[in-house]
């Protein structure tokens, strides 16, 4: 029997964070025995917050060797990147034309940036469209994500059964699948962790970076337990002994965000290490994408045959 698939991305836009592994990443190592995975790198969608192609090149070879580094094997999962695979954006035109622009500007992201008044480009607007084709390129049957992405494959359900309404059955419908205790994981402000927030712990930091993050987590002196202390705390020790620790140690928040840095370095420090590994042979880790590429564009290119059968532009004798 054939494995179940999953598919998911991760925008080549800046450092991850650990919100980025504990809420996805490590979701795509924990799955990769038991499914056929895709772990993507989506430069396309990062196209419209990041218009520096010198720092595009650099974060694209970042994220595959984060990926590589958190233990994601490329026999085992498919890393590839956006770019390397044009039938994502073939496909997301296919699927402009059979959903509405009311449907669109329902998105969280789409009435987020116009609430905030920005003058909004065509690819934010259009930013679901393409991760659904994205997702459904691949007959993907789950997406690991952490909460923020429920809308965006939601979306991409719906546009599946839009298309399948129309054309007739051609996309498997995908579920999303997450973790409920990481589904929003914190920052150093108790705000949802995000680059854009500038609340984040890389998932790479060295030592000294660490402790600045960590330092800096905002503490109110009313509560006795340093709430966005422990929020952190718990994604890297158990919670029962946690409990222990910051009942014994309450009010002295210097003392638990001390233990913090230690337990972060703990976790931090192997993957660290990991990724300078990889880093020393980076026309290898290149190799590896681009052969990522080339299989996904496979698996793409035949499912576009069907789509352009399906829509009736497929005319030669074959
Ligand atoms: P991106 O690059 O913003 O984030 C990558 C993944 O990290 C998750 N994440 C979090 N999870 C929990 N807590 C947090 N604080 C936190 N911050 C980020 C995100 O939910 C995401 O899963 N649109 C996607 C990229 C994408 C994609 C796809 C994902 C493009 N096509 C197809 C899945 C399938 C994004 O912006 O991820």
């Amino acid at each position: 029997m054939s494995k179940k698939i999953f598919f998911s991305g991760v925008q080549p836009s800046g450092k991850p964070h650990i919100g980025n592994y504990f809420g996805a990443m490590k979701q795509f190592v924990d799955l990769q025995n038991e499914y056929d995975g895709y772990a993507f790198i989506v430069d396309y969608h990062a196209l419209h917050s990041l218009r520096n192609p010198k720092e595009m090149s650099e974060n694209i070879k970042n994220v595959l060797l984060d990926y590589l580094a958190i233990g994601l094997d490329p026999e085992k999962v498919t890393l590839a990147k956006q770019s390397d695979v044009s039938e994502h954006t073939e496909l997301c035109w296919i699927f402009d034309t059979v959903i509405t622009m009311p449907f669109l500007m329902r998105a969280h992201a789409y009435k987020d940036a116009e609430a905030k008044n920005k003058e909004i480009d065509v690819g934010t607007f259009n930013y679901p469209v393409l991760m659904a084709a994205d997702i459904l390129l691949y007959g993907t049957d789950i997406v690991p994500v952490g909460a923020d992405q429920k809308q965006h494959v939601e979306i991409a359900r719906d546009i599946a059964e839009k298309f399948n309404n129309t054309y007739g059955q051609t996309f498997k419908l995908p579920e999303h699948m997450i973790m409920k205790e990481v589904a929003v994981v914190p920052g150093t402000d108790g705000r949802k962790m995000s680059k854009s927030y500038n609340n984040t712990i890389p998932l790479f930091a060295e030592y000294e970076e660490i402790k600045k993050c960590v330092m800096g987590i905002v503490t109110d002196s009313s509560e006795g337990i340093p709430k966005n202390v422990y929020a952190i705390h718990k994604l890297v020790r158990d919670e029962k002994e946690l409990e222990k620790i910051y009942t014994e140690k309450t009010g002295k928040y210097k003392e638990l965000k001390e233990l913090l840095i230690e337990d972060l370095e703990k976790f931090i420090a192997p993957l660290r290490e990991n990724r300078k590994e990889f880093a020393k042979d980076i026309p290898k880790a290149l190799a590896i994408l681009k052969a990522g590429g080339e299989k996904a564009k496979k698996v793409a290119e035949a499912k576009m045959e069907e789509v352009r059968e399906k829509i009736g532009v497929n005319i030669y004798e074959k």
